[in-house]
């Protein structure tokens, strides 16, 4: 066999997409987007094993949530495959076969991309364990086979403070100031990504719906590190959709602004709500508050931006060019 590495760790972060402009339904069923994607400090930490040869995946173990499919369904697992098929396309033909092993720190089903931030880590921990016998596969096919996993994947690859664009694939780096506080309150019944969109085109054909980018200025330009300017340009098209879908967000939401959180908005395709804070000990209050009320199945903290995957204190941006 040739030189593979035999373990690699790989940590890949959560986001919330600070600014989200939904477009029209394309005729491939995706809909355009206009982003702006912050990653966070909450991680998944992703550790593939070498366990013998034949390539592929064994086997796929999760702590967290009963909910992640330890099976092929699982995007890390396709990420492995994907990943293994591309070096194939090179020529290459002997490969380990791993074991997959996942620690959950970004809630699932969340609007987080926590599915995405594991299929990012297991495309990069795959290359770096084969990239000693074979060689990188290279930053822009990296991103491609990212995309085709799925929209944000690319973006969990990279991090810090991303402008998407196409279906959310297509990426601007975004000067950023300072660290953002944020609190986050998670909903355990989840939503699903395509249902919300769906909601979404249902309403505006229903109704003549407001679309974010009229009275909200793009937030780009350097994000701002004032938590008071960004909490004014927080909004997200996919919001009405979600408060559709799970009303009781809205007591959530209203919970986070009484508590005395500077905006709340979904996040994402929901249903985690994430609230700006003026500072670390404000967003503590803020939580505790949310905690008070029981307005929230789980209420965590967290920073932004952060990193994309990380492998042994390496970024993936900075292995990769
Ligand atoms: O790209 P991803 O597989 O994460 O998307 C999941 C689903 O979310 C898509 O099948 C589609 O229904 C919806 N989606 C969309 N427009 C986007 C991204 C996702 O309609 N730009």
């Amino acid at each position: 066999m040739p030189e593979f590495l035999e373990n690699v760790v790989a940590t890949a972060h959560g986001k919330v997409n600070l600014y989200l402009q939904v477009g029209d339904l394309r005729p491939d069923g995706y809909h355009d987007l206009t982003t702006i994607y912050e990653s966070l400090s909450l991680s998944d930490e992703l550790s593939l094993t070498a366990v013998g040869a034949g390539g592929g995946v064994r086997g796929l173990s999760v702590q967290g949530p009963r909910t992640v499919p330890t099976d092929q369904t699982n995007l890390a697992w396709k990420a492995v495959e994907l990943l293994v098929a591309a070096y194939r396309d090179r020529g290459f033909t002997e490969f380990p076969e791993v074991e997959i092993s996942i620690r959950k720190g970004i809630p699932v089903a969340g609007g987080m991309a926590g599915g995405s931030a594991d299929a990012a880590a297991a495309l990069c921990a795959m290359e770096r364990m084969l990239a000693p016998a074979y060689g990188a596969i290279g930053r822009n096919e990296m991103l491609s086979l990212a995309a085709t996993l799925g929209s944000d994947v690319p973006f969990a690859l990279v991090g810090g403070v991303q402008l998407g664009t196409g279906r959310g694939e297509q990426l601007t780096s975004v000067m950023h100031r300072g660290t953002h506080h944020w609190v986050l309150a998670m909903n355990s019944k989840g939503l699903s990504t395509p249902t919300v969109f769906q909601k979404l085109d249902q309403l505006r054909q229903e109704r003549t719906m407001p679309r974010i980018g009229h009275d909200h200025e793009l937030p780009i330009g350097p994000i701002t590190a004032d938590p008071q300017r960004l909490a004014q340009a927080l909004a997200n098209d996919l919001q009405p959709a979600a408060l559709s879908l799970l009303p009781e967000l809205r007591r959530t939401l209203a919970a986070g602004k009484a508590a005395g959180a500077l905006a709340g908005i979904v996040s994402g395709s929901g249903p985690t709500c994430a609230f700006i804070c003026a500072d670390m000990e404000h967003a503590h209050q803020v939580a505790d508050a949310l905690i008070d009320d029981g307005v929230a199945s789980a209420v965590t903290t967290a920073t932004g931006p952060a990193d994309g995957v990380v492998i042994q204190g390496q970024t993936w941006q900075t292995w990769s060019t």
